[in-house]
C-alpha cells in the first residue's frame, strides 16, 4: 500500500484538510533530460507522463480544482523544433484523453488558442465537450498559451469594450468585474502553487488568482515528481497559516 512516509524527512499529512485548488508548475523536464544526456523532448515526454500520473492522484486524495502549467505565452521563444516536440505531445495527450478518459474529471484548456494548430484547436474542443458529459469529481485546468498578464488584458479589453458600448459604468468596474472575465472564472481560487525544478519565481501563473495562494517550491524535477512530492506539498501547505489580510 503507498504511504506518506517514504521519503527523508517525516510528513505529517492530514488527508481531511487537501487544497480545493492546486496549481502546478511543471518544471524542470529540460534540465531532466540534459543530466541524463538525453534530448530536451525526451524531457518532455517523461514530463507528460509524470502530468497523467499526478491528474490521477490530486483526484484520488480529494482535490476539486487541479490547474497545471503545460506551455506559457513565453515558451514560443524556444527553437521551433522544441515547440513542435512539445505541441506533437499534446496531440497525443489530447487524443489518448480523449480515447481513455479519466473517470470523473473534466478537462478545460485555459489559456490565448488563437495561435494554436487547427487540428489542436479542435481536438480541445472535443477533450472539453467529451470530459463534461460525466459526473465532475475534479476539473483539470490546463494552462497552454496561458499567460497571467495577457489573461488580465484579455479582461480589461472586455471591459473597456462594454464601457464604449455604453453597457458599463467605469466606476462598476471593480475586482469582481475582471475575476468574473478571467479564464477561471466561477472556479475558487488556488490554495496551493506548487513549483517542482528548484526555481523560485512562477513565471506568469495565476498572477490575478494567485494572489493568496501558498506557495511551494521544491528542488525535484517535473519528470520525477511523485505522489510522495505532492503530498509532501500538501503537508507544507497544512502547515501555513493563511491570514489573507487579517490577524
Ligand atoms: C517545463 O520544463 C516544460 C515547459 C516549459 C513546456 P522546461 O522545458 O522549462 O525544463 P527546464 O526548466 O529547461 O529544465
Ligand atoms: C514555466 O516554466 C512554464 C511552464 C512550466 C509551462 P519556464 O521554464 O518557461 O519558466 P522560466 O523560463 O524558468 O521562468
Ligand atoms: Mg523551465
Amino acid at each position: 500500500m503507498w504511504h506518506p512516509f517514504k521519503r527523508r524527512e517525516e510528513v505529517v499529512f492530514d488527508p481531511t484538510n487537501v487544497p480545493t485548488h492546486i496549481g502546478i508548475i511543471m518544471d524542470g523536464n529540460g534540465r531532466w533530460a540534459k543530466k541524463r544526456g538525453l534530448p530536451r523532448s525526451a524531457g518532455h515526454r517523461s514530463g507528460a507522463s509524470t502530468f497523467k500520473n499526478i491528474v490521477h492522484d490530486c483526484k484520488d486524495l480529494g482535490v476539486k480544482y487541479l490547474t497545471v502549467y503545460a506551455f506559457s505565452t513565453e515558451n514560443w521563444k524556444r527553437p521551433q523544433e522544441e515547440v513542435d516536440g512539445i505541441m506533437n505531445l499534446l496531440r497525443s495527450y489530447l487524443s489518448d484523453a480523449f480515447a481513455n478518459p479519466e473517470d470523473g474529471v473534466r478537462v478545460i484548456v485555459i489559456g490565448d488558442r488563437e495561435p494554436l494548430a487547427d487540428d489542436i484547436k479542435e481536438q480541445i474542443i472535443k477533450l472539453e465537450q467529451e470530459s463534461q458529459k460525466s459526473e465532475t469529481v475534479m476539473v483539470l485546468n490546463i494552462a497552454l498559451n496561458y499567460g497571467g498578464r495577457l489573461e488580465i488584458v484579455h479582461a480589461v479589453r472586455q471591459l473597456a469594450q462594454r464601457v464604449k458600448d455604453g453597457d458599463l459604468q467605469v466606476c462598476e468596474i471593480d475586482e469582481a468585474a475582471i475575476s468574473n472575465l478571467i479564464y477561471t472564472a466561477n472556479q475558487p481560487d488556488p490554495d496551493l502553487i506548487i513549483r517542482p525544478s528548484g526555481e523560485y519565481r512562477t513565471s506568469n501563473f495565476l498572477l490575478w488568482q494567485g494572489a493568496y495562494s501558498e506557495l511551494v517550491f521544491m528542488d525535484v524535477l517535473w519528470p520525477d515528481f511523485t505522489k510522495d512530492d505532492l503530498v509532501r506539498a500538501i503537508a507544507e501547505y497544512q502547515k501555513r497559516n493563511r491570514r489573507f489580510g487579517g490577524v
